[in-house]
């Protein structure tokens, strides 16, 4: 399985926030944003990731992850030019996903529960179709927007609808079989100009092969769209760190658990932020990993 984070977009909400930085490399809490989502695909196991930036930003993300061998992954980059809405993936993505199945993460999401891993890699290995995950909102009409029958079926999925039909928001966490390439080659613009996902997660309702799984309350679903769910965001990775004593999203840990990484990289990894309480993590890390 392979897989794509999408970090692109304008973070207009941001602004002035976003006016010289990347939205998904603004901090949450300790370490910046993108760190989150890209802890989700590689707790799914998933060590080949495509990560989509602006023209302007990729650099930077560049200079943060390399090619992704510090964290025991393979990292590639590819830029969109304009945001051309989220089915761009697809498209920019096709050559990288090749002929199998791929993962999406939007690159601004946070997720954290433990039944997370668990939940996308049932559906990463289901064979064909597509799986979204879905999460009960208070304010549906932010989002994708997903209508359940009595046996869970999809029966309808609306993007940003004025009036919703439920409160079960499709989050940014989307698994497809290789027919996306195709499909996403369908996709028109909508009204406000972007190829959407809605429309590439209609096709596969209409097909009959969209699966809808709903994230149980114990999975957080966090927004980053405004700077007060910024600072929501910091505040719970904050406490829940805080309480615990261990990290959120730590992607060399991730690395070491899953044997990608020996713990010489992880120890090279904490000598060069020795200074900040990331790396004091990563040195307990080794330190418990030799016990
Ligand atoms: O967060 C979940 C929601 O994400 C879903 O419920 C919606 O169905 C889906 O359309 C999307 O809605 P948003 O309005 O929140 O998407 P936004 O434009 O903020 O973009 C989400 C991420 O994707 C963000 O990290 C920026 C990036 N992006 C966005 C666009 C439009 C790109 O990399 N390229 C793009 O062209």
């Amino acid at each position: 399985m392979k897989g794509i984070i999408l970090a692109g977009g304008s973070g207009s909400r941001l602004a002035p926030l976003t006016t010289c930085t990347s939205k998904q490399l603004l901090p949450v809490f300790d370490k910046p944003m993108i760190y989150y989502p890209l802890s989700v695909l590689m707790q799914s196991g998933i060590r080949e990731v495509l990560l989509i930036t602006t023209p302007v930003d990729q650099d930077r993300f560049r200079a943060l992850l390399g090619d992704g061998s510090s964290f025991g992954i393979e990292l590639s980059y590819v830029v969109q030019t304009e945001p051309r809405g989220l089915a761009d993936a697809f498209i920019l993505g096709a050559d990288f996903i090749g002929s199998g199945p791929v993962t999406l993460i939007l690159g601004d999401n946070l997720f954290h529960g433990d039944g997370l891993s668990t939940m996308l890699q049932d559906a990463q290995a289901s064979n064909s179709g597509a799986t979204i995950f879905s999460s009960h909102v208070d304010r549906a009409e932010r989002y994708g927007v997903v209508c359940l029958d009595g046996t869970g079926k999809p029966v309808s999925i609306e993007e940003k609808p004025r009036v919703p039909k439920s409160n079960l928001a499709v989050t940014g966490l989307y698994v497809y079989d290789n027919s996306v390439l195709g499909i996403a080659k369908t996709v028109k613009p909508s009204a406000r100009g972007e190829l959407e996902i809605t429309d590439v997660n209609r096709s596969y309702m209409l097909q009959g092969s969209l699966s809808v799984t709903q994230l149980s309350r114990d999975i957080a679903w966090l927004d980053t769209g405004t700077a007060e769910a910024l600072l929501e965001a910091s505040e719970f990775v904050r406490s829940l760190q805080h309480r615990h004593g261990l990290q959120i999203a730590c992607l060399e840990e991730i690395g070491l658990q899953r044997g990608w990484l020996d713990i010489q990289m992880v120890e090279k990894a904490s000598s060069l932020t020795r200074s900040s309480g990331y790396g004091i993590y990563l040195q307990k890390v080794c330190d418990n990993y030799k016990k």
